[in-house]
């Protein structure tokens, strides 16, 4: 049996979708379980370039089953359009389910996104305008409605009508927005609950009994550990808990069901949206590892602010998610560097901070402490195993697994599948 965690270890948009579909290829099951359709996940097969959002990384591997787990908020209109895009491009995209306890997304989820961002104005998170926020907190103030409401029309429409009318009076009398159409959104879902009906079951169990059966399952993580709502950079997080953690609450396991936990590690640092970020570089730097790494987002276009490696940050995440192997993502695009740094500690007043801290205003003040090592400047895309990587690369990864503590199980050299060094296997 071997059942593996994917997880991001830094803000998201780290190549979870490229491991996902790499590991998914000896995967029976492929596991969502937080976030939504904020996630924007990339595979790249054979030059053709996917970008999944709802649906798991998994699906592009056809022996895969594919779940959406209870712990994930759910865009009906969404899950459709990804599932005819997908099957445009030739995917059956035919072995999906959806947990009966997910979340549903509804517009004024996300007419409510767009008002609370907008009503925040220079404060604002920069979310992804998905309706996530405002959906996740209907879940924690116990008003939401779940798929499983779905099966039984009547009683949907009428749930469905009543939580409407009250957003309606959040939105015109505290908000000052418009109405949204309540019976346009009542017959909208009405139609999306007919034709989920095949897809809506108890995910959980499923998911466990794959486990106890000793089948290879991957849970798949959306976003990064340091959006974490509990653990991340709050409020600049997201509503999730896209760590280790958040597998076992949002695909209904146990806490003793998983095996192993890669963290996806990209070897540098971005991050799209606002709140502080150390080791940014606002300046040619960052403008070319941006211009380099292609690091414009996959959900919203917007470009991803960019920076050398935080060992900290990776560090804080390698122990919030138990990680027992990182995957150090798009080394090539650091292929032209003379030199390349490594933020080990963090200074701030003269002290040393080894620990990422809670408070922001702390965070604000301080300074990345880099060590410097030295480029390769070598095209390293075309590099199939670890021996014939340069040697500046290879004391580059050693660095990391110093700072980070965590060893270095994949290399990845390019966005292909074939561009994948495995020093140890996962699955
Ligand atoms: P995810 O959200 O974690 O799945 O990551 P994204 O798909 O949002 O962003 C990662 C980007 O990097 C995608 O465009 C991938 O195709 C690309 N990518 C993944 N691994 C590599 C790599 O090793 N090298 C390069 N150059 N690109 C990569
Ligand atoms: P993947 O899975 C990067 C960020 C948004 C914003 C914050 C809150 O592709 O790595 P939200 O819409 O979730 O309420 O926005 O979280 N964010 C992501 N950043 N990658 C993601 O997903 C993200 N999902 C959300 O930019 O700062
Ligand atoms: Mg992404």
């Amino acid at each position: 049996m071997s059942t593996v965690a994917v997880v991001g270890s830094q803000w998201g948009d780290e190549g979870k979708g490229k491991v996902i579909d790499y590991l998914a290829t000896k995967a029976d099951m492929v596991v969502r379980a937080a976030g939504g359709n904020n996630a924007g996940h990339t595979v790249v097969i054979e030059g053709k370039k996917y970008a999944l959002h709802l649906i798991p990384s998994g699906v592009l591997n056809p022996q895969a089953v594919n779940i959406i787990g209870n712990g994930v908020v759910f865009n009906p209109q969404a899950f459709f359009e990804e599932i005819e895009g997908l099957q445009k491009d030739g995917v059956a995209a035919d072995k999906i389910f959806v947990s009966d306890r997910a979340h549903i997304v509804f517009p004024f989820h996300i007419e409510l996104d767009k008002l609370y961002e907008e009503a925040k104005g220079e404060d604002s998170i920069g979310t992804t305008l998905k309706g996530i926020g405002p959906c996740y907190s209907d879940k924690i103030a116990r008003v939401g409605l779940r798929t499983c409401d779905m099966l039984d029309i009547d009683s949907f429409k009428e749930k469905l009508a009543a939580r409407i009318d009250d957003v309606n009076r959040t939105i015109t009398l505290l908000l000052s927005g418009k109405p949204v159409d309540r019976d346009a959104i009542v017959d909208e879902f009405v139609d999306y609950a007919k034709r989920l009906a095949p897809y809506i079951v108890d995910t959980g169990v499923i998911v466990n009994e794959a486990i106890k059966a000793g089948k290879n399952v991957l849970f798949e993580g959306a976003q990064g550990s340091m959006l974490d709502i509990d653990l991340g950079t709050y409020p600049f997080v997201t509503s999730s808990h896209p760590g280790s953690g958040g597998f076992m609450t949002g695909a209904g396991i146990g806490i003793n069901s998983i095996n192993e936990v890669v963290g996806i590690t990209k070897a540098y640092t971005t991050r799209v949206g606002a709140g502080p970020m150390v080791t940014e570089l606002a300046n040619a730097v960052g403008d070319e590892i941006r211009e380099r790494g292609h690091e414009y987002g996959v959900t919203t276009g917007r470009a991803r602010r960019c920076g050398w490696f935080d060992g900290v940050v990776v560090r804080y995440s390698s122990q919030i998610n138990g990680t027992t192997g990182t995957a150090l993502m798009l080394l090539d695009v650091l292929d032209e560097f003379d030199e390349i740094q490594i933020c080990y500690a963090y200074e701030e007043g003269g002290r040393t901070i080894e620990h990422f801290p809670a408070d922001l205003s702390l965070l604000e003040r301080c300074v990345p402490k880099y060590k410097t090592v030295k480029g390769w400047k070598t095209d390293i895309t075309g590099c199939k195993t670890y021996d014939s990587l340069p040697l500046e690369a290879k004391a580059y990864i050693k660095e990391i697994e110093e700072v980070t503590g965590v060893p270095v199980k994949i290399v990845s050299v390019g966005p292909g599948r074939d561009q994948t060094i495995v020093r140890e296997e996962i699955l």
